[in-house]
């Protein structure tokens, strides 16, 4: 089954789908992940992106959508769609593109969690910047302080973890992310999971919607 995760900035879209990746061998299309490794590689895309990602505001449409379309294009066996649709206007497209490529989402699957554990969530999160392992500060620390377990990489703190940064993301997803929910009640895709619980029964949940 193909899905839609969303949910607030911190809300565990990209640890969950992680554990889906490892364990349902599912592929993930995360909006994020692809921008951040366009300025790692300092692309065009990269470039235009990073000013956006830097303030906390969404990236505009017109691109998100072009590159959404190519990744989607090439993807075979089941996805998970992190971070995208991230606005009306992107279901909107991503409709189109669905009908287009004749693919099919079986659950928009919105991960409920409470702006104070967003707010920590978010500020305790560190990555690795070399594999991308996301750790946090007292949840899941690394075992070496500023070493990734996975490939002995340096484990930073992201640019938009900045607590001034952080405020405006969780404004942008209120103004143009939470109306999102309204779009797929109505599509009958929509599913809430309670993600203020631990990794492993919030995984669980979703296991339970997709099996
Ligand atoms: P993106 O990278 O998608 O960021 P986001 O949506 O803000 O989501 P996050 O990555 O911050 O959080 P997450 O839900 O994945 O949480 P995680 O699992 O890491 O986008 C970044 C930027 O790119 C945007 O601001 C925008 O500028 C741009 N962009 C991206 N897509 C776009 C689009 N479609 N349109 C326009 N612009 C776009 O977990 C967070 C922390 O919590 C971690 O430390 C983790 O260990 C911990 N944690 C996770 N689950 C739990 C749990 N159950 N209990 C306790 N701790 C937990």
């Amino acid at each position: 089954m193909n899905i839609i995760l969303f949910g607030a900035p911190g809300a565990g879209k990209g640890t969950q789908s992680s554990i889906l990746i490892e364990r349902k061998k599912m592929s993930q299309i995360s909006t994020g992940d692809l921008f951040r490794a366009a300025i790692k590689n300092k692309t065009e895309l990269g470039l235009q992106a990073q000013s956006y990602m830097d303030k906390g505001e969404l990236v505009p449409d017109s691109i998100v959508i072009g590159m959404v379309e190519e990744v989607l294009k090439k993807n075979t066996g089941s996805i998970i769609l992190d971070g995208f649709p991230r606005t009306v206007n992107q279901a909107e497209a991503l409709d189109g593109l669905l009908k287009k490529l004749q693919v099919k989402i079986g659950k928009a699957i919105f991960l409920e969690v409470p702006y104070q554990a967003l707010l920590s969530r978010l500020t305790g999160r560190r990555v690795c910047k070399s594999c991308g392992t996301v750790y946090h500060i007292e949840s899941k620390p690394s075992a070496k302080a500023d070493i990734c377990d996975s490939c002995g990489g340096d484990v930073v703190q992201r640019n938009d973890d900045k607590e001034d940064v952080i405020a405006n993301r969780l404004k942008t997803y209120e103004e143009f992310t939470m109306p999102l929910k309204n779009y797929y009640k109505k599509t009958g895709l929509y599913v809430e999971v309670d993600g203020n619980r631990d990794t492993e029964n919030v995984y669980m949940s979703i296991s339970a919607l997709i099996s």
